[in-house]
């Protein structure tokens, strides 16, 4: 499959011939130069063998690990990989190849990123969620304080590889977790690619190539015409502005914290309620796509008081001294960016997206 040419992520790979086109950019770009694979403790077991017996090369590679999971996405985490680094004396022109899902590339892309005042990187995504989304962009950065995403860089790999039988060991937890993101991803598409998306049976465990490539095309799109969000690219934002606060609370206070995914399908939900209200988007459409998230979700609940939720989402209001921004649909395919939502509306919002997953 298809080697998309792509002027900020240099080269996207995707699909099963996805290592051998790596195989070949590593011997022309990178010959000699000294390599360092990050992986987690799942995927030096489940992807790094694989990575190692397509590419013989990168058996000389060092390999560094950090712990995984959104707790770990966070500076203790960059300054072991930094300390990794530094031991085994990496230099200006080493490169990092981040093996791991959103977690892993967040952390070892901003990693390189300030390494040495930047080091190169390639990510080579493992989950659906990072190959479908948080792979492409070159959005790098870390928790603070429990706050999602505070601290980080703009800085885009020198490719992104994505090989879908990676995905084959990931659980069915994070393989839906990362389908909520291709919701997203299809309802600020348009209908073509939202109609492929919900033809999906809830629950399916191998996603369609085409379902991937296309969602993460799309992102690479708009993020090719926006790099750096001064606009548009804000679109995918979707769900977010909610669905972060709920992964906020989460993190406070569950020891097993929501995925991601599942706190964007939480406030995807929210978000779809405000879009009828304030954008005339069709009710028995908002209706529907919100069953068909809960469908992909059926254990998941927003089980902290509306005041918390709230203050996290003020938090940026208070920061930034402007309303809080939402993104919400006109339609599917017509993301609009709006400063309208109120307080009394996120309360409501929340009210109705909790009795849906009740549901
Ligand atoms: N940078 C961006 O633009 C962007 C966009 C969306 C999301 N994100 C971030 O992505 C993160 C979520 O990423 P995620 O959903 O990939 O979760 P994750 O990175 O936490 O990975 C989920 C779990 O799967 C394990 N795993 C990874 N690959 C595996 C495999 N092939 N087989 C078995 N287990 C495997 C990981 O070790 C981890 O335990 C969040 O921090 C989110 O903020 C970033």
């Amino acid at each position: 499959m298809p080697v998309f040419p792509d002027k900020l992520h240099r080269q996207i790979f995707f699909g099963d011939d996805a290592l051998s086109h790596l195989e070949k950019f590593l011997s022309e770009k990178y010959r000699g130069v000294q390599k360092f694979i990050l992986t987690d403790e799942n995927t030096s077991v489940h992807c790094l063998p694989v990575l190692l017996k397509n590419i013989p090369e990168l058996k000389s590679a060092i390999v560094l690990s950090m712990k995984s999971g959104e707790k770990n996405k966070n500076l203790v985490s960059c300054i072991d990989i930094w300390k990794q680094l530094n031991t085994n004396g990496a230099m200006r022109n080493s490169l990092l190849l981040n093996l791991g899902g959103g977690v892993l590339c967040d952390t070892g892309g901003f990693s390189a990123s300030v390494y040495l005042r930047g080091v190169d990187f390639i990510h080579i995504p493992t989950t659906l969620l990072s190959m479908a989304d948080a792979s492409i962009g070159g959005k790098t950065g870390i928790d603070l304080d429990g706050m999602k995403n505070r601290v980080g860089a703009f800085s885009f790999p020198q490719a992104v590889v994505s090989y879908p039988k990676f995905l084959d060991p990931l659980p069915q937890r994070e393989i839906n977790a990362g389908f909520a993101e291709i919701i997203k991803q299809a309802l600020l598409c348009g209908d073509r690619l939202w109609n492929m998306v919900k033809q999906v049976e809830p629950g399916t465990k191998k996603i369609k190539e085409e379902i991937i490539s296309e969602t993460l095309l799309f992102k690479a799109g708009i993020v090719a015409d926006d790099p750096y969000e001064k606009g548009r690219r804000a679109i995918f934002n979707f769900g977010h502005t909610i669905g972060h606060a709920i992964e906020t609370c989460s993190l406070i206070h569950h020891e097993d914290s929501l995925r991601h995914g599942e706190a964007v399908a939480a406030g995807m939900i929210c978000a779809l309620y405000l879009c009828t209200e304030l954008e005339n988007f069709p009710k028995e459409l908002s209706e529907e796509i919100s069953l068909f998230i809960k469908a992909w979700f059926p254990w998941l609940r927003i089980d902290f008081a509306d005041d918390e939720i709230i203050s996290h989402i003020r938090f940026d209001k208070k920061k930034s001294g402007k309303p809080i921004r939402f993104i919400l649909l006109k339609k599917i395919g017509e993301p609009v960016i709006t400063e309208k939502v109120t307080e009394e509306n996120i309360r409501s919002a929340i009210g109705v997206a909790r009795s849906y997953l009740l549901k």
